[in-house]
């Protein structure tokens, strides 16, 4: 049985444009957020607090955060790798924060320069502190589908990262295909892991489409009771020179195919085409929803 309504957490802002070579002006990730405000969706993560060093594009965290037009019942979360970015989006105006680790002890230090066990101890911190302010905090676990680096990966390793990430106090977590790897065999076999630790309403789907596999994974985890699926406007994402990098699976993509299944989202599907025009213009790109390429022919 498939869910009757499914909550899309639109992560274009964020992870569509954390991997841009140019820097995108400021106005424009906040003009992209404010048209993605209007299109029925309840989430949307805005940028991240990490170290400019690392990702140049999200210096301008604080700026975005404070420049959008908040709209009533959206929910704006933000990337917090650590307590340092937790503050400082706090002292932004963030009123919440999500917390990325990973199921690759590999891709854990690539990503964010420490060990799965100490970046537990880091997310606790945050959890702590925001649990405090009463801020909700969201958990993503890297490579649920395969590392760039180690290939394979267990769904106990993802499983264990999963449990630890839900029992610190993460109210949902995000299970993401970074590289876009996963089928609906090895999706199957994830989820029927991961939900043995963690209840299937607390779980979501995060799909890169490098395989072309998002839109099948997406279906199987439907299929067995997730309702909530990360997905980008225009498909976003993805650096032209990292290999085995590509975006998210698109918005537009995912909403057609729900609504064509009669499961409720929302989020009107031409305003998200209109606002994935707007950012497509922007970046000077070719979008990559099938769906909006369809409806800009017609
Ligand atoms: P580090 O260098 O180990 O940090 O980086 P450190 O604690 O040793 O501090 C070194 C310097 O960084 C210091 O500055 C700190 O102040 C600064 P300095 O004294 O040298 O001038 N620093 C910070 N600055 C800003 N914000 C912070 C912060 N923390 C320390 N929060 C760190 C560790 C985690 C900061 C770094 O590795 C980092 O920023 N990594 C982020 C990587 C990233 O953003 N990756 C993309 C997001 S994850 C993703 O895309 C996957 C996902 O989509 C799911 C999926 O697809 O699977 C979520
Ligand atoms: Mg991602």
């Amino acid at each position: 049985d498939y869910p009757e309504f499914v909550k899309i957490v639109e992560v274009g802002p964020r992870d569509g444009l954390q991997n841009e070579k140019e820097i995108v002006p400021t106005r424009v990730k906040i003009q992209l957020i404010d048209m993605l405000s209007t299109t029925g969706l309840s989430v949307i993560e805005a940028t991240s607090f990490v170290s400019s060093k690392w990702v140049p594009q999200m210096a301008d965290h604080a700026d975005v955060v404070k420049g959008i037009q908040r709209v009533p019942h959206v929910r704006y979360p933000v990337l917090t790798p650590n307590i340092q970015g937790f503050q400082d989006a706090v002292a932004a105006g963030a009123t919440e924060v999500a917390v990325f680790g990973s199921a690759s002890e590999t891709f854990s230090r690539r990503n964010i320069n420490c060990s799965i066990s100490e970046s537990m101890l880091r997310f606790e911190e945050v959890i702590s502190a925001a649990k405090d302010r009463q801020i909700p905090v969201r958990g993503y676990v890297s490579c649920a589908l395969g590392c760039p680096h180690e290939g394979r990966i267990e769904p106990s390793q993802v499983a264990e990262v999963a449990k630890k990430l839900y029992e610190m106090g993460c109210y949902e977590i995000s299970l993401g295909d970074t590289i876009g790897v996963g089928t609906p065999g090895s999706m199957f076999k994830l989820l029927q892991k991961v939900m043995n630790d963690v209840p299937i309403s607390a779980l979501a789907v995060h799909c890169h489409d490098t395989y072309g596999q998002a839109l099948p994974n997406i279906l199987t985890a439907l299929q067995m009771g997730v309702s909530v699926v990360d997905s980008a406007v225009a498909g976003l994402g993805g650096c032209p020179y990292a290999q085995g990098s590509s975006g998210n699976v698109s918005t537009e993509d995912v909403l057609y195919m729900l609504h064509g299944m009669g499961i409720g989202t929302g989020v009107n599907l031409d305003k998200v085409i209109e606002t994935g025009d707007f950012i497509c213009n922007a970046l000077g790109r070719r979008t990559n929803s099938k769906v909006a390429q369809a409806r800009n022919r017609t």
